[in-house]
């Protein structure tokens, strides 16, 4: 039996930091908006069956839009968000039935997931139940509590995390319900969530330091450049 291989796009976020007036992942970068590049990293990898896309409720219609003009045939659902991200991508999970099926879940303000690092990610998960994307950080990491340093670390240790962070469905359904008991207190990232109640050795794929996500107004000028590089 082949099971489906999902993306789940996150796309209910208001933007706050980018400050723009309107949801950041409508911003288009060389052309096309950051939402619709990320959709489109998943809709033309062979591996991808189908794409769920959580979208900010009041932007379902321009979303639908976007899938149309664009011609993706992979989204099967967009679905409107939560206030927060864990919520969000909870919403999305819920939308598949099957427990065995691999999802893929991630940030629309990142549109310039690599196709590599999808595949490894689909491929990852046949080893494991859960797979992170991430790269060794550059700066050193120092722990602060109100405006005073705390504790040093190991930077040959410290990873950033990126996105996708894969599962198999099952897995993360129960993590994200789990977490939903507790009004998913301190949940940032699903593998956060998973690695909380011990659900699944956490596989890492090596990110690249171009998956960057858009939040700041400095980092436009900065997707222009990668999006001409590509
Ligand atoms: N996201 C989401 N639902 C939320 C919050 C965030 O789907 N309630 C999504 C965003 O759309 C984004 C990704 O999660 O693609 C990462 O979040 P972030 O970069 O923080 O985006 P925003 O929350 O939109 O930005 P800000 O925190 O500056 O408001
Ligand atoms: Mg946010």
């Amino acid at each position: 039996m082949t099971r489906l291989v999902y993306a789940v796009i996150l796309a209910s976020g208001k933007g706050e930091r980018m400050n723009c007036g309107f949801p950041k992942q409508f911003i288009e970068i060389a052309g096309k908006t950051i939402v619709g590049r990320s959709i489109e990293a998943f809709e033309k990898n062979s591996g991808i069956d189908e794409i769920i896309v959580v979208s900010e409720p009041a932007c379902i219609e321009k979303i639908t839009e976007i899938v149309k003009n664009s011609g993706f045939k992979k989204v099967t659902k967009i679905v409107p968000g939560g206030v927060i991200r864990a919520e969000s991508s909870s919403i999305g999970v819920g939308g598949i039935a099957e427990d065995d099926a691999k999802v893929l879940i991630h940030d629309a303000a990142r549109p310039f997931v690599s196709q590599r690092i999808i595949d490894d990610c689909i491929a990852a998960l046949d080893s494991f139940d859960a797979v992170h994307t991430a790269i060794k950080a550059t700066d050193t990491i120092i722990e602060a509590e109100n405006g005073k340093m705390t504790a040093t670390t190991d930077r040959s240790r410290m990873m950033q995390v990126q996105t996708p962070q894969g599962f198999r469905a099952g897995v993360i359904k129960k993590a994200h319900a789990l977490a939903k008991e507790e009004g998913f207190a301190g949940a940032t990232d699903d593998c956060g969530i998973v690695f909380k109640y011990g659900l699944a050795d956490i596989s890492i794929v090596e990110g690249e330091r171009t998956n960057i996500k858009i939040t700041y107004p400095e980092d436009i000028a900065v997707a222009e450049i990668i999006a001409g590089k590509g």
